[in-house]
């Protein structure tokens, strides 16, 4: 049956991020008018979740065509610059598509593999280690484990923002943070990278501390990723008081009461906000194959609550 819009239910989570969206095929065209409401609905409820979708890699690629295109994934991007090949049961050879999956190279479930494994990973958003971060992630599931593990969290930036305590507030005024280009989300040092030794070696893109969303013109904390020191840093705070000050962003920032927490079926499909959300793994049975396929939004350069363009709240 083809989409219409009056088919669309959409069930919030009823925590501080997510909705479930029923009565849309993705593996379908999708009218204008639909997708006006799925943007609508993205926008409002930051990460939207859809069921029972029977999608092939093209189908992903399509829908991510509906909100802006696709971008190739920044690690990836990196490695096949080093002139490292992709390989194994884990890699897809379309560069528009990645597989996270906590495969070996014969294709049998491990805690280790050449990409994050069934390792925990910590609280980022994807891909602030490039100049224009993807503006959201779409991840469909293949296989997932049936004892409830890898669920993925999200954690709604802007009322980090909103109740951020006053001093906080002021402590980051007018700050950026150099967010650190040397290893990626599985806290794996890039091919064509070392391990820094000092916030000197810290190379990657300048991101303001809050940043305002293109579509609701709201402002969200922007705190992208940081592994242990050196890493991240804020460029305007090079010492220990900004080291202290990150910790005290991330606590806030990543409290239940902004989270909600995602438990995975085969042919889920989440479609998330990088720009207003955070987002987590915890740790995934290893002896249990998980297979998802992820593809990355394209980005509009980060509109900066510093600028002139700042938002009015
Ligand atoms: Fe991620």
């Amino acid at each position: 049956m083809a989409n219409s819009v009056e088919n669309i239910e959409i069930i919030p989570t009823g925590k501080a991020v997510g909705a479930e969206i029923r009565g849309v095929d993705l593996s379908q065209t999708l009218s204008k008018g639909v997708v006006e409401k799925l943007t609508k609905a993205w926008a409002e409820h930051l990460v939207l979740l859809y069921r029972d979708q029977d999608l092939e890699d093209e189908n992903i690629v399509t829908l991510s065509g509906y909100f802006g295109g696709h971008q190739p994934a920044g690690a990836r991007q990196a490695r096949r610059q080093a002139g490292i090949k992709d390989a194994g049961k884990d890699s897809s050879t379309d560069m528009r598509i990645n597989y996270v999956s906590n495969l070996d190279d014969e294709g049998n479930p491990t805690q280790h593999n050449r990409g994050i494994g069934s390792h925990e990973i910590r609280w980022h958003s994807d891909n602030t280690y490039v100049e224009v971060p993807p503006t959201g992630t779409l991840l469909w599931a293949e296989i997932i484990p049936d004892d409830n593990t890898g669920n993925t969290m999200f954690c709604n930036q802007y009322r980090a923002y909103e109740e951020l305590p006053d001093d906080l507030k002021e402590a980051i005024e007018g700050k950026h943070m150099m967010h650190d280009g040397s290893r990626t989300t599985a806290n794996r040092v890039h091919p064509h990278r070392t391990m820094p030794q000092s916030q000197d070696d810290i190379d990657g893109p300048i991101h303001p501390m809050v940043r305002i969303h293109p579509l609701t013109g709201k402002r969200a904390l922007f705190l992208g990723r940081r592994w242990d020191y050196p890493s991240t840093y804020i460029v305007e705070m090079r010492n220990d008081e900004g080291e202290a000050l990150m910790d005290k962003l991330w606590a806030h920032a990543t409290q239940d009461k902004y989270v909600w927490v995602h438990q995975w079926r085969p042919k889920d499909i989440l479609q998330w906000d990088n720009r207003s959300v955070m987002h987590r793994r915890t740790a995934v049975n290893p002896n249990q194959k998980r297979i998802l396929h992820r593809t990355l939004i394209k980005g509009d350069p980060v509109i900066s609550a510093w600028g002139n363009n700042a938002a009015t709240q």
